[in-house]
């Protein structure tokens, strides 16, 4: 399997990308507010497009291919979705309003989004390549491009 098509690479790299915007912010907050308020932008608007790619595409595809959907993986990860979207909200309100005190909603977002994260890229995502083809993935990859910015951009994240 070549790595450049794999669900795991692409999606571990899209991880890694929200990690530094999310880091960048925390890092800037309290000395550069315009430019902290840029990277979180950033991160709210590419994690909830991510999610929207793993709920609406990859989701869907891996409860196909297994026939599992309720009380499965893919159903804890939904549900750690919203959780990860009201802590995401907290935060921004807090930016919205040019407060800089959102430290414990921060540590609340990275401690989901942590054990999230793992568990995606250890079991769900490789599990997603072992049942698909590679034409399987590049419609996948065809169809993220596809989803209109509107689906994500500046919204609750709550789908
Ligand atoms: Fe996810
Ligand atoms: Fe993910």
């Amino acid at each position: 399997m070549s790595e450049q098509n794999t669900i795991s690479a692409y999606y571990e790299q899209d991880h890694d990308r929200l990690d530094e915007l999310f880091k960048t912010f925390q890092q800037l907050k309290r000395s550069d507010a315009a430019k902290a308020k840029e990277a979180f932008e950033a991160f709210k608007d590419g994690l909830q497009r991510h999610i929207v790619w793993e709920e609406e595409l990859l989701f869907p595809l891996w409860e196909e291919k297994t026939g599992m959907s309720e009380g499965g993986p893919t159903f804890v990860m939904r549900k750690e979705h919203r959780l990860i979207g009201q802590q995401l909200e907290a935060i921004h309100d807090k930016v919205a309003e040019q407060n800089p005190d959102s430290d414990q909603e921060e540590q609340v977002l990275l401690g989901l989004l942590g054990a999230h994260n793992m568990k995606e890229e250890r079991v769900l995502y490789p599990s997603i390549d072992q049942v698909t083809s590679a034409e399987e993935r590049e419609t996948v990859f065809r169809e993220m491009k596809s989803i209109p910015e509107d689906r994500y951009h500046g919204c609750s994240g709550q789908h």
